[in-house]
């Protein structure tokens, strides 16, 4: 049986733990993540064990990445099964600070990204998000000194984001993104699926289906615009309003209309009920 993880809730605390590995010269991987932790955050946590000797997972729910619409009050909130998770995989330190740790009375920095965070995919439907998300990233960051960090493509902007910020800050963390875990039915793995009722359930793996199918197409040659009108089709047939269906350059997130012009990646964000799903692949 792996030993339990160290919980640590005070930055005291987690330098004294830090100090003890850099004394040992471990080599240290974060695997930053809100909690409601499922198959996805497991693949990251796998990852990181085999690339690292020590694996810190941070659970930390970032109010400042959800706008007062959002749902930072309901984020599901599954700390005991988190925990036992962690253990069985045998990380060695949970990082979970509260809110008047991470932002003390006073608290008045930001970081603020351009690049990726202003692609008009995400920040164009949650402007707040991605000031939020740089600045807790970037504090995780400098609490956990890793060497590695680990986050999913599902998130696909949200690591293109985080990885200009860890080169243009020189923060000496290399960020690699893992592969989207999918239920069997081809769902991306999210802590928010517990939002959806059994039929907007059933309908979710649209998303999924639409971008496979509109990826054959583009690959079959058939004309860009066509195609990526008919996958928008499929989806908003399925029940769901679109945010967005858009081709971009996997590096550059920039608009794409030909398979010549790079990389492709598709990307969807999608509204079903109360639920907003988001999604992407490789063409
Ligand atoms: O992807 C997430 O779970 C969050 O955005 C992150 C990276 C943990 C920052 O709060």
């Amino acid at each position: 049986m792996p030993r339990p993880p160290m919980i640590v809730r005070t930055l005291p605390a987690l330098r004294r733990a830090l100090d003890g590995l850099r004394a040992r010269k471990a080599t240290v991987a974060l695997v930053p993540t809100m909690g409601a932790l499922h198959d996805g955050h497991v693949a990251l946590v796998r990852l990181a064990k085999r690339r690292a000797s020590n694996v810190i997972v941070s659970i930390f729910v970032n109010p400042a990445q959800f706008a007062p619409t959002e749902d930072f009050g309901s984020y599901p909130r599954t700390w005991k099964s988190d925990v036992a998770r962690l253990a069985a995989e045998g990380v060695d330190l949970v990082w979970n600070p509260d809110v008047k740790t991470m932002y003390p009375a006073g608290f008045a920095t930001k970081i603020q990204t351009e690049g990726p965070a202003t692609a008009g995919l995400e920040d164009r439907f949650r402007p707040h998000f991605f000031g939020g998300v740089t600045t807790v990233v970037g504090k995780l960051f400098a609490q956990t000194r890793p060497d590695l960090a680990f986050f999913g493509e599902k998130d696909f902007q949200q690591l293109k984001v985080v990885t200009r910020m860890a080169r243009d800050l020189d923060l000496g963390v290399k960020v690699t993104g893992t592969t989207t875990v999918r239920e069997r039915d081809g769902l991306a793995m999210s802590s928010r699926n517990v939002y959806l009722s059994p039929q907007e359930r059933a309908a979710a793996p649209v998303l999924y289906r639409a971008m496979k199918e509109t990826a054959k197409r583009l690959r079959a040659g058939d004309n860009f615009e066509a195609a990526m009108a008919g996958g928008a089709v499929l989806i908003t047939e399925a029940g769901f309003t679109l945010d967005y269906f858009e081709a971009r350059h996997a590096e550059t997130l920039a608009p794409i209309a030909s398979l010549k012009d790079g990389p492709v990646r598709l990307l969807v964000a999608a509204r079903i009920g109360k639920t907003r799903l988001i999604d992407n692949i490789g063409v």
